[in-house]
């Protein structure tokens, strides 16, 4: 079985689709990270396109979901920390845009969910990539929401919200305005603005809509 949340940087989905996978103990799927991880290749490949997709096509990307964690693994490293720095985030949505990295990416996670029952976060996933999807939802939040909820996320950090707010702002624009799948509502995706809902309202409401489709796919 799969769930998918898609929706704009910062607006809850990857928390929140980590409590619910808690909470009915299936998997998560962050695809965000494995475009991270695709960028963070990117970058090491001094961002030419040629070394890139050569790298790309040699390395192997793994990941695991345990202990409430998402861990991205480049031929066995693990990368989860570097994959959240900044120089990843401002390069993240053009090396997404590309879509070969986007084809290349998909199989990867095609593959991980034939295997078990998961609920996934990311931009596109209820449209291009599992339209097949039991429930779909759509997350959102005012931008400036979103940018003081990811400074707070961030920690310690010397990035100030003015920076938060414009790399936000410009990755919706990019991710929004790509050809390769843009970030869009599923006209059968479930919309939950996340402004004024707590966070656990949101977690219950998600688990309270999948719990049947959980038993039904058991039952079969
Ligand atoms: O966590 P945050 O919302 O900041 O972003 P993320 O989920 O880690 O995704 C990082 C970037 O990857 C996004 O801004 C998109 O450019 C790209 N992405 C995508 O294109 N398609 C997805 N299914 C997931 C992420």
């Amino acid at each position: 079985m799969i769930v998918v949340i898609d929706g704009p940087a910062g607006s809850g989905k990857s928390s929140t689709a980590k409590a619910v996978a808690e909470k009915l103990d299936i998997q998560y799927l962050d695809s965000g990270a494995l475009y991270r991880a695709a960028t963070w290749i990117y970058n090491k490949s001094d961002q030419n396109r040629d070394k890139f997709f050569d790298t790309l096509n040699e390395v192997n990307i793994s990941f695991k979901y345990s202990d409430a964690f998402f861990n991205v693994f480049v031929d066995g490293d693990d990368i989860s920390s570097e994959i959240r720095s900044q120089d990843v985030n401002n390069s993240v949505s053009t090396v997404a845009a590309m879509p070969e990295v986007r084809v290349f990416i998909n199989k990867l996670m095609h593959h991980a969910v034939s295997q078990n029952h998961y609920i996934a976060d990311g931009r596109d996933l209820g449209t291009a990539v599992f339209p097949e999807a039991q429930l779909k939802f759509f997350m959102i939040a005012d931008l400036e929401v979103r940018a003081q909820r990811r400074l707070k996320e961030m920690g310690e950090t010397d990035v100030s919200l003015d920076q938060v707010r414009e790399n936000i702002a410009s990755r919706d624009n990019i991710d929004s305005n790509r050809d390769s799948d843009p970030l869009k509502k599923a006209p059968d995706a479930i919309e939950i603005d996340t402004t004024s809902y707590s966070f656990e309202e949101q977690v219950a409401f998600i688990c309270e809509q999948i719990r049947p489709h959980l038993i039904a796919t058991t039952k079969q």
